[in-house]
């Protein structure tokens, strides 16, 4: 088995789930990969291990570059069980070592597992870890995303092994971020539906890690690929986190017989022409998780339903449910959609954005089917969230 060498001594160890295609509800049809990191000192660690499943890849990395047994040190950046599901199979072979987590690391790996016989060692953040010639420095990151998350920087490289921040769900046999075009799109993708609801978290960590004045040459998340150029995707964090955006509109919609979809697309026409890009997305026959991607970059989110059994029809419900845990920053938006008596879509619709964060700036109802008239005034509710839009962002200040 080849050794993929990431820095002196530093070898990626993880392993490639080719065929993933749903991270609960995230779907990821070009599959991921859980990465793992061996590092060979005089004394060894390993950061991170890899998805239950997956332990017999990792043992074979690791064998490619040292004995499994003498590992002195497993790192745990985080418990989540894409990266702690091997784990107790690491600690059957490597029984010596010292499993390094956050107190709440460590906490939560005792309600996951069956810890007893394990030497664990809490850290906080500015704790270090001596390997001989390198050594490892922990910086907590709470909530990003779950309680007990920090990062590994190891000096000596200018290395930081980031966990879930900075990855992407991709499966390749490349291992590096300038050796896979499209790599920004898949981390975006990535941002919009895991760490978006933390943005807030995330500008004040990045803001910390700079002003901590660690130097970065290459960042190796736990999936996808390792930054050679780091400050691709900190520019890009940096945006994402503080909520930039494009001139762009989402507008996603159902419809049963046909009413919502003209108002859809009379809307969207109203968008172009007022000088805004729309991307329209029938929510039955698209990927949540894409249409989150686009809003990420979006300035506009427009949503419709017909109205059934006086509420909001499945799939938009769904949507508007996925949405509002997501939280995304910045956005004004409105309600639209048909109804044959007594409605109800499109006051629901209005709360539910409301409750998301997204600011409402009108709303439009028509009964059965829209005529010419009916189809103007949705165009003109397009030019009136286009102009609220621009006020908007200019009256909000970023970073
Ligand atoms: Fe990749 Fe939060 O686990």
């Amino acid at each position: 088995m080849n050794r993929v060498e990431i820095a002196d001594g530093v070898y990626w160890v993880g392993a490639i789930d080719w065929n993933l295609r749903d991270f609960h509800g995230y779907l990821t049809p070009r599959g991921t990969t859980y990465n793992a990191y061996i590092i060979k000192d005089s004394v060894v660690a390993l950061v991170d291990t890899v998805k239950a499943g997956f332990f017999d890849e990792l043992r074979r990395r690791i064998e490619a570059i040292t004995d499994p047994g003498i590992i002195d040190y497993v790192i745990v950046n985080h418990v989540e069980m894409d990266h702690s599901g091997s784990l107790s199979r690491v600690m059957e072979v490597a029984s010596d070592a010292t499993v390094v987590a956050t107190e709440k690391g460590s906490e939560e790996l005792q309600m996951l597992y069956d810890c007893d016989g394990w030497a664990i060692k809490t850290v906080k953040t500015g704790d270090t870890v001596s390997l001989g010639e390198k050594t490892l420095s922990f910086i907590e990151t709470p909530m990003l995303h779950w309680p007990d998350n920090m990062v590994t920087y190891v000096a000596e490289d200018r290395l930081l092994l980031s966990n879930d921040a900075f990855g992407q769900h991709i499966a390749s046999s490349k291992r590096y971020s300038d050796e896979y075009p499209g790599v920004l799109d898949d981390a975006a993708k990535y941002y919009a539906n895991i760490l978006m609801p933390f943005s807030p978290l995330i500008a004040k960590t990045l803001q910390k890690i700079g002003e901590m004045e660690i130097e970065i040459d290459v960042i190796a998340p736990s999936h996808g690929m390792i930054w050679r150029d780091p400050g691709i995707i900190l520019d890009a964090y940096q945006g994402w986190s503080s909520g930039e955006s494009n001139d762009t509109a989402i507008l996603v919609y159902d419809t049963m017989w046909g009413s919502t979809e003209k108002m859809a697309l009379a809307i969207a026409q109203g968008i172009i022409d007022a000088g805004f890009e729309v991307k329209v997305y029938h929510l039955r026959r698209s990927d949540w998780s894409e249409i989150v991607r686009e809003i990420l970059e979006a300035k506009i989110v427009l949503v419709g339903s017909p109205t059934i059994n006086n509420g909001i029809f499945p799939s938009v419900g769904g949507f508007l449910t996925y949405l509002r845990g997501l939280r995304p920053k910045d956005k004004v938006g409105f309600a639209f959609g048909s109804y044959g008596w007594g409605g109800g879509a499109v006051k629901a619709i209005e709360s539910e954005l409301e409750k998301t964060g997204i600011k409402v700036v009108d709303s439009i109802s028509v009964k059965f089917v829209p005529g010419a008239d009916d189809l103007d005034a949705c165009a003109r509710l397009a030019w009136k969230v286009v102009d609220e839009a621009r006020n908007f962002n200019s009256a909000i200040s970023h970073p």
